[in-house]
């Protein structure tokens, strides 16, 4: 089974709804797959999503509110078939962190967006519910085109 895991800086607001937006298509095509999600920071270890990213997936009948936020470690280069990034500084600190010989296929989440006008997810934390919402569709579509490119043709 293919497994992929969703990467940004907190693990609380855009990682999560990477996860479950991966897991919601997944089960759409009937197609078993291993997702999950974390930060390259420890800054939330152990906290729920953020509140506007569990509203946004929520509007999409998305349940989110059961993640729990938890730091990248060496073993993820490991297990997982891909790691995505939500943008360029965490795709750094993932490189800064990979092992030797890691089997994993380390990828911007973006470079899968088919309508893309930047190679990153941007950081919505510190701004409005607009901001959140933005992500969930630039991270939707992603999603769907990276499953269709790399999971099911294969
Ligand atoms: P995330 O958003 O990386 O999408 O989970 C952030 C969450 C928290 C912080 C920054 C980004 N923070 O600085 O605490």
């Amino acid at each position: 089974m293919k497994k992929i895991l969703f990467v940004c800086l907190g693990n609380i607001c855009r990682s999560p709804l990477g996860h479950g937006i991966m897991e919601s298509i997944a089960e759409e095509h009937n197609f078993p797959l291993i997702v999950d999600s974390a930060g390259t920071s420890a800054y939330h270890v152990g906290e729920a999503p953020d509140k506007r990213s569990i509203q946004v997936a929520f509007d999409h009948h998305i349940d989110i509110s059961s993640q729990k936020s938890r730091k990248v470690e060496i073993a993820d280069f490991h297990k997982f078939d891909f790691i995505l990034a939500m943008d360029r500084q965490n795709l750094a600190n993932l490189y800064d962190m990979e092992p030797k010989h890691s089997p994993a296929q380390i990828h911007l989440l973006r470079e899968f967006d088919p309508d893309k006008d930047s190679l990153d997810v941007p950081d919505p934390y510190y701004g409005g519910i607009n901001g959140f919402i933005n992500c969930y569709e630039m991270i939707d579509r992603s999603c769907r085109f990276f499953f269709s490119e790399k999971i099911l043709e294969k």
